[in-house]
């Protein structure tokens, strides 16, 4: 068993354009994260990631970075950092970095000397090609829509932005570009924050001759393919390691589109050749359809549990996993899996955070905050659902209450309304006009009162919390060996961790109808009630478990 703190961690992701404002200009800021730390330090994790503060017109809320060594005026300056950083620290908290280097804005300067002239030295910085019969240089479509690159008038050439037009993709092969971002890298590193989440960077390393993507069968453009996983992304993650990551004691997780198990296992190798943990997505895409997320369509349980502990078993003793259900680019766990029910959320968190890995807790998650009711598209400021609505209606692929309905149930703005902190106006999130609605049901789900209540959704996550990083089952929470349980059943995910004598079943009732369940381990004997979200309940070999029950037990 080899054991490293970042394996035994649990991390809290921060949003900051929704976290906590502090000046009153509706904008949530560094300074509202440090007047937070002691909640955080109260539930518990030790690790914040925080989504990007620097320098960005926002064109994608951050992700398009206009100056890596600056910070967003939105959020305050290198100084509210600087204090941010010493205090967390002190409250015990590590803070890693979002590091997102496929892309800049085209803000960035290296992009406005690239796009002045063919032969400025700063051009093969980024991916810039001639037309292919007065058209795009090939198929590919971007992540937000339309194709992926853009006709750049002055030099009559077009470049790539797998993102948007105002992300233009980063020319790794070039290594003036890998030494500019090591190099910015090692800057934040000696500053002494303690890691990075690295943004899509499993789509550094583009297939050479860029070839045509595959054309899925209804998709207007061909599909990225030939930029995830390519041929040098390995080698390029290995010498950031060398030059970078290993001198340092770091966290890193690579954000990794597309990634494969078996892709995986380089990644995130126990050799620890590149990075710590990847975020895969095979899960996240279980209730798509043809047309990708914009359907309220819900996963069919049995594929979840193959799913999750597909990568629970084949990444055992070869790699890490990253655990999670939330984050700002994904719909609130407990409208997508749940019923918004308190109870729900608890069940939900159960099943995650007794997996073996790190596991991930994004902003009011803890809460159990859910989807927002969308009804228009004017209420919406996320790019992708913004610019999808106008594509797929265009091309008559979805109707106007078919898109709303899509992205009330999986756009990416569910995750971003400001974080719920109490009763008061605007959820006590700003004192003046927040960017984004806040969700109406503040005044019943909110920190203020679940702080209070022993039973809310916050304490839960307290406990899970506590349990993986100093209880008496630790070891077994974080490294114990996964086994899925009935992976048939349609209602039940349940499955056991053993370390040397030790075992732990978990049983979780992942509907809102009461359903009998035999258990097929023998539960004679039993030691101890680990955690359960519904005290009253006893484990035996035939069980009625509530609606949304969860129950966690040494056997
Ligand atoms: C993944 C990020 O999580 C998402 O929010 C962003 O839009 C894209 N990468 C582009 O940076």
């Amino acid at each position: 068993m080899n054991k490293a703190w970042w394996k035994e961690s649990v991390i809290y992701q921060i949003y900051p354009r929704s976290f906590c404002d502090s000046n009153g200009d509706g904008i949530g800021d560094l300074n509202g994260i440090r007047s937070k730390l002691d909640y955080l330090q109260e539930l518990g994790i030790n690790v914040i990631w925080l989504s990007p503060i620097y320098k960005s017109p926002n064109d994608d809320m951050g992700y398009d970075i206009s100056d890596y060594q600056d910070i967003m005026d939105d959020f305050g300056n290198m100084d509210d950092f600087d204090a941010l950083l010493k205090e967390a620290h002190e409250h015990q908290i590590k803070i890693v970095m979002d590091l997102v280097v496929n892309h800049t804005s085209d803000e960035h300067k290296w992009f406005i000397e690239s796009r002045q002239s063919k032969d400025n030295p700063k051009r093969d910085y980024y991916i810039w090609r001639e037309g292919k019969d007065g058209k795009e240089p090939n198929n590919w479509g971007s992540c937000f829509s339309g194709s992926a690159w853009e006709w750049d008038e002055n030099t009559q050439m077009y470049y790539l932005h797998c993102f948007s037009k105002k992300q233009p993709d980063l020319n790794w092969d070039n290594p003036k570009v890998r030494d500019e971002v090591f190099n910015m890298m090692t800057w934040w590193c000696d500053k002494g924050i303690d890691g990075f989440r690295m943004d899509v960077i499993s789509m550094i390393s583009k297939v050479p001759g860029l070839p045509d993507g595959k054309v899925y069968e209804g998709a207007l453009y061909g599909d990225l393919s030939n930029t995830t996983n390519g041929p040098k992304v390995h080698e390029y993650l290995q010498e950031m390691r060398d030059r970078v990551l290993s001198k340092y004691d770091l966290i890193t997780v690579g954000e990794c589109a597309g990634v494969t198990i078996e892709e995986a296992q380089k990644y995130a190798g126990l050799d620890n050749k590149e990075l710590n943990m990847v975020f895969q997505f095979e899960h996240t895409s279980l209730d798509h359809d043809e047309n990708g997320k914009w359907t309220t369509k819900r996963m069919y349980l049995p594929d979840l549990k193959k799913n999750l502990s597909k990568w629970q078993v084949e990444l055992e003793n070869k790699a890490w996993n990253s655990l999670y259900w939330d984050n700002h680019d994904q719909p609130r766990i407990v409208s997508r899996l749940g019923d918004d029910s308190p109870l729900s959320a608890k069940c939900i968190a159960t099943v995650l955070h007794m997996m073996q890995g790190t596991p991930y807790i994004y902003q009011g998650e803890e809460l159990g905050m859910t989807n927002y009711p969308f009804t228009s598209i004017d209420e919406c400021r996320d790019i992708e659902s913004i610019n999808a609505f106008k594509e797929l209606i265009n091309a008559g692929k979805l109707t106007k209450e078919q898109m709303i309905a899509g992205i009330a149930a999986k756009g990416r703005d569910n995750a971003r309304t400001p974080m719920q902190w109490d009763d008061s106006d605007n959820a006590g999130f700003t004192a003046g006009t927040p960017w984004i609605n806040v969700n109406p049901n503040y005044k019943t789900i909110n920190a203020k009162a679940e702080l209070e209540d022993e039973n809310s959704v916050f304490n839960y996550y307290k406990k899970l919390i506590s349990l993986r990083r100093k209880s008496e089952w630790s070891d077994i929470i974080v490294y114990g060996t996964y086994r899925l349980l009935d992976e048939d059943d349609e209602s039940v995910f349940a499955y056991t961790r053993q370390l040397d004598e030790k075992k732990l079943i978990v049983i979780c009732n992942m509907t809102g109808k009461e359903v009998d369940y035999t258990i097929p381990e023998d539960v004679n004997g039993v030691k101890n009630t680990v955690i359960s979200n519904c005290d009253s309940v006893e484990l035996k070999q035939q069980m009625k478990l509530p609606a949304w029950f969860a129950g966690v037990y040494e056997i």
